[in-house]
């Protein structure tokens, strides 16, 4: 993921005085995605419907252990720390994505993921969310490999 590419497009996303952007200049955003690579500008189209770009400060909560699962993130600038209750804190940056566990399973959140400077998040709200998984195969499986490292991890971690 370019940092330039993404972050220049989604900042103009941001700035627009609408808050919402045409979906030419949404497309530029997600082309930037790892998550959404080799999705055709019609499914990415279908994506943008779904998505939008949020600015968080740093030091800020973007999900909190125990919270009902609401959104799932993909951070297009900055980093979040994941912090469990046991085990190792965990890094994410740019194109990593999270909050995928409860929106899954409907459990609570399994880990607070706290942003470490600002954080420019593309999120997807739980129908969304549910809506891609049934309608994009590439990136369920790709959710599903992440859901296995992050297993592994974590029991190597105990
Ligand atoms: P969820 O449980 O919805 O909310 C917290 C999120 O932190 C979780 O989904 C995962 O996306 C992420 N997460 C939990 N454990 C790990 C881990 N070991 N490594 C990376 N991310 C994790």
């Amino acid at each position: 993921m370019s940092q330039l590419g993404a972050r220049s497009a989604a900042e103009a996303f941001l700035t627009t005085p609408a808050g919402r952007n045409s979906a030419h200049d949404w497309l530029g955003v997600l082309e930037e995605v790892p998550l959404f690579e080799g999705l055709t500008k019609r499914h990415l189209r279908r994506v943008a419907k779904l998505a939008r770009i949020r600015r968080f400060a740093p030091g800020s909560a973007l999900v909190r252990s125990g919270d009902a699962g609401k959104s799932f993130f993909i951070l297009l600038d900055g980093n979040a720390k994941v912090m469990r209750s046991s085990g190792r804190a965990r890094r994410l940056g740019m194109g990593d994505y999270f909050g995928e566990m409860a929106l899954l399973d409907g459990a609570p959140r399994s880990a607070d993921v706290v942003a470490e400077g600002e954080v420019l998040a593309l999120t997807i709200d739980r129908s969304g969310f549910t809506k891609l998984l049934g309608t994009e195969p590439t990136l369920a499986q790709a959710l599903l490999r992440t859901l296995a490292a992050r297993l592994r991890a974590a029991e190597t971690s105990i």
